[in-house]
């Protein structure tokens, strides 16, 4: 089938080449010349593992183009997707202007009997508007719009979009139904299910699915902050959790908040559309507020390591991409916690295996530094915020002999106190009680003062 993308970033081009990858003769198209001429080189626009290998095959095998001429390329085919951005506006709704400006675009030059994919994850009801867009911008044209949401995770989006739980296809009519069963067909044969139900429907999955697993995060990050108080344990209580199958045992561990494209986006719109039809969303209400506070609260808590004058210290942050496997920040931790530190008087010194470059252009006053060891040279507290593998591996004997503090504060919960201790460090980590300060740790010197930390005191959240 001829596939045309509008759209090349994250979702549009891990899409763009999967479809690719299952057969299909894709075009990937964006207005940004310079990200399709990057393309064009055989140049990543983002970090994605497996992607560029991907890109490459189906290049070679001359399934898979990037255009900047959308016009010329979504005259050509039939399915058109449309997975351009659609930022959050400030009330919280998602903003689908790119979208329907695309849409306008496409309008003049679709052949009869295309169907027009959004990707992007929409308002409820924004299919039949892209309809109308299209109707209006060209009389008499008998066309589809179908909304298939994506539930690509950044990191696995390769892996999520070649063995998907399900796919949802949301079709008002049989066209669209039967050409979007069509593109799909080598992932149903492989017994992936697949969902057919109407535009709305399939817009809400989307929206829905996205603040329910957001709940489950903000859940467990909640019941981690009571193990703490109690002396519990957050994995052996997630794990008694999530082995009843009515719960499941993924997205129970508890992190610095979540951040991301999608789901602080996807709950201020849900919570939006909630407002907007009078059927308030008060969970997802209370947690988008409690995800922002446990950022700014966390960041309070690296600085009561510091005791009550953290001016001058040094503080080591391992991780800025809001998740592991991605160079992706946005509404990262790290991104409300540095700020915060840096207005106490710390100073912030950084590492991130892939999203460094990122990270430089949204924060200031930061020395970034291209190893975790020679970051943390001299820090007063190292802090984790990624999960990335390269940071599980770290010699902590190394770090504690590297470091001038010794609080490692961990919010990935990436070790156990038994092996940070015997290194001679202080482990702060999430929902477990806080260890006891090692013999010989208590006196911190730092600007030529020594000064008594607290010893072993029950985190403070
Ligand atoms: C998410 C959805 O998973 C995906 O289906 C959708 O299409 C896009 O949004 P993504 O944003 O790439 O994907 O990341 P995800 O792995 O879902 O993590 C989102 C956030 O939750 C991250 O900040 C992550 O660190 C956090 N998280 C996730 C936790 O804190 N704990 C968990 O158990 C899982």
């Amino acid at each position: 089938m001829q596939v045309v993308m509008i759209g090349a970033g994250y979702v549009g081009l891990t899409t763009g080449a999967c479809l690719a990858e299952i057969g299909h003769s894709v075009i990937c198209v964006d207005v940004d010349a310079a990200r399709i001429d990057a393309l064009n080189r055989g140049e990543m626009p983002i970090y994605e593992p497996g992607l560029e290998e991907l890109i490459a095959r189906n290049r070679t095998a001359g399934r898979l183009h990037f255009s900047k001429r959308g016009a010329s390329a979504a005259a050509e085919a039939d399915a058109v997707f449309l997975a351009v951005g659609t930022p959050a506006r400030v009330d919280g709704d998602a903003d689908v202007s790119y979208i329907e400006t695309a849409a306008s675009n496409i309008a003049p030059v679709l052949k009869p009997n295309a169907v027009v994919v959004v990707k992007s994850t929409v308002a409820v009801g924004t299919c039949r508007r892209l309809r109308e867009i299209i109707a209006d911008g060209r009389a008499g044209l008998d066309f589809s719009v179908a909304s298939n949401p994506e539930f690509l995770r950044e990191g696995s989006a390769i892996q999520d979009f070649l063995h998907p739980d399900r796919i949802v296809i949301g079709a008002d009519d049989r066209r669209a139904s039967a050409r979007l069963e069509d593109l799909y067909q080598p992932l149903a044969e492989r017994g992936v299910p697949i969902i057919l139900t109407g535009t709305a429907n399939a817009e809400l999955v989307k929206q829905a699915a996205n603040a329910f697993l957001a709940l489950k995060i903000g859940f467990i990050n909640d019941v981690a902050n009571l193990c703490e108080k109690v002396g519990g344990e957050i994995e052996a209580v997630a794990r008694g959790i999530g082995l009843d199958k009515r719960i499941g045992k993924d997205f129970l561990s508890p992190g610095p908040g979540f951040g991301g494209s999608c789901f602080p986006k996807d709950t201020r719109a849900f919570a939006a559309a909630g407002r907007k039809y009078q059927a308030p969303q008060a969970l997802i209400e209370t947690l988008i507020l409690e995800n922002e506070r446990r950022k700014i609260a966390l960041a309070r808590r690296v600085l009561s390591e510091l005791g009550d004058r953290p001016q001058g210290a040094s503080i080591t942050i391992l991780g800025l991409a809001f998740k592991a496997n991605t160079d992706d920040v946005r509404e990262a931790p790290a991104l409300t916690m540095i700020p915060i530190l840096q207005g106490a008087g710390v100073t912030v010194r950084a590492h991130d295996p892939q999203a460094m470059a990122a990270a430089r252009l949204r924060l200031q006053n930061v020395s970034f530094f291209d190893c975790p060891y020679s970051a943390s040279r001299g820090a007063d507290v190292v802090l984790v915020l990624t999960e990335w593998d390269q940071y599980r591996s770290l010699d902590l004997r190394e770090m504690s002999a590297l470091m001038k503090g010794k609080t490692l504060v961990d919010y990935r919960n990436l070790f156990t106190p038994g092996e940070v201790t015997r290194h001679g460090l202080r482990y702060v980590c999430l929902g477990r009680p806080a260890s006891k300060l090692p013999v010989g740790a208590a006196i911190v010197a730092r600007g030529g003062k020594k000064r008594k930390l607290a010893l072993g005191a029950p985190s403070r959240l």
